[in-house]
């Protein structure tokens, strides 16, 4: 039996059930063939990199912190695709998402990444603002993380005015547009189509 292909989904989110969350499951529901494995990162075990290079000095390329960061370096390494769902805090990550990605340090320094076959991902963010450009800073770290771990930001989903808990119709809205982003991924050649 074939084996199914892997889609690592990143919520970024400390709110399991708030409206990144949202996005992330309207952007999973067509993808039924897949082998999707969710990783709430603010629930994460993540020690924040020290810069003390150790992981660069000897090339072992590995963080002297052993911590949940292994079990996500081990998803991103055999996955077909990955889908990253954010909210922006002060133009950024949240600081738990913001931890994960500076402990990508000793990976940008890993060939085994660069040679990795570039595969598609998405990004999911929403804010409470109305203007676009709080998003700024968000794309601009999300490409270069995904590039570091051999990923390329193939679609991307920017929701401003999700200000409240439930935003109501602006959310039902934005999930009908996360949903095609998730249906577009099942349409890319190569991948399974749901049902
Ligand atoms: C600490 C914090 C910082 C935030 N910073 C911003 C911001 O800079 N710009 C913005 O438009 N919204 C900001 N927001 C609002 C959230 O991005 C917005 O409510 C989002 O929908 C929350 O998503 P969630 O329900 O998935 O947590 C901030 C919220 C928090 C809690």
């Amino acid at each position: 039996m074939a084996t199914r292909p892997v889609l690592v989904a990143l919520l970024a989110s400390p709110r399991r059930q708030g409206n990144s969350a949202a996005l992330l499951q309207a952007f999973l529901k067509p993808l039924t063939a897949w082998d999707v494995r969710v990783f709430h990162l603010p629930s994460l075990s993540i020690h924040p990199c020290q810069a003390c290079d150790h992981c660069l000095r000897r090339k072992t390329y590995r963080c002297r912190y052993a911590d949940d960061m292994t079990n996500l370096i081990q998803a991103w390494d055999t996955a077909t695709a990955l889908v990253l769902s954010t909210p922006v805090y002060y133009y950024g990550f949240p600081s738990q998402a913001k931890a994960v990605i500076d402990r990508c340090h000793p990976l940008f320094h890993d060939s085994h990444w660069q040679k990795h076959a570039r595969r598609p991902a998405y990004l999911l963010a929403n804010c409470a603002a109305s203007q676009k450009s709080e998003f700024k800073v968000i794309t601009h770290e999300a490409r270069a993380f995904l590039n570091t771990i051999a990923f390329k930001l193939t679609g991307e989903l920017l929701v401003t005015g999700m200000g409240s808990r439930n935003a109501g119709e602006r959310l039902v809205w934005a999930q009908k547009r996360a949903e095609t982003l998730g249906k577009a991924l099942n349409g890319r050649k190569g991948m399974p189509h749901a049902g």
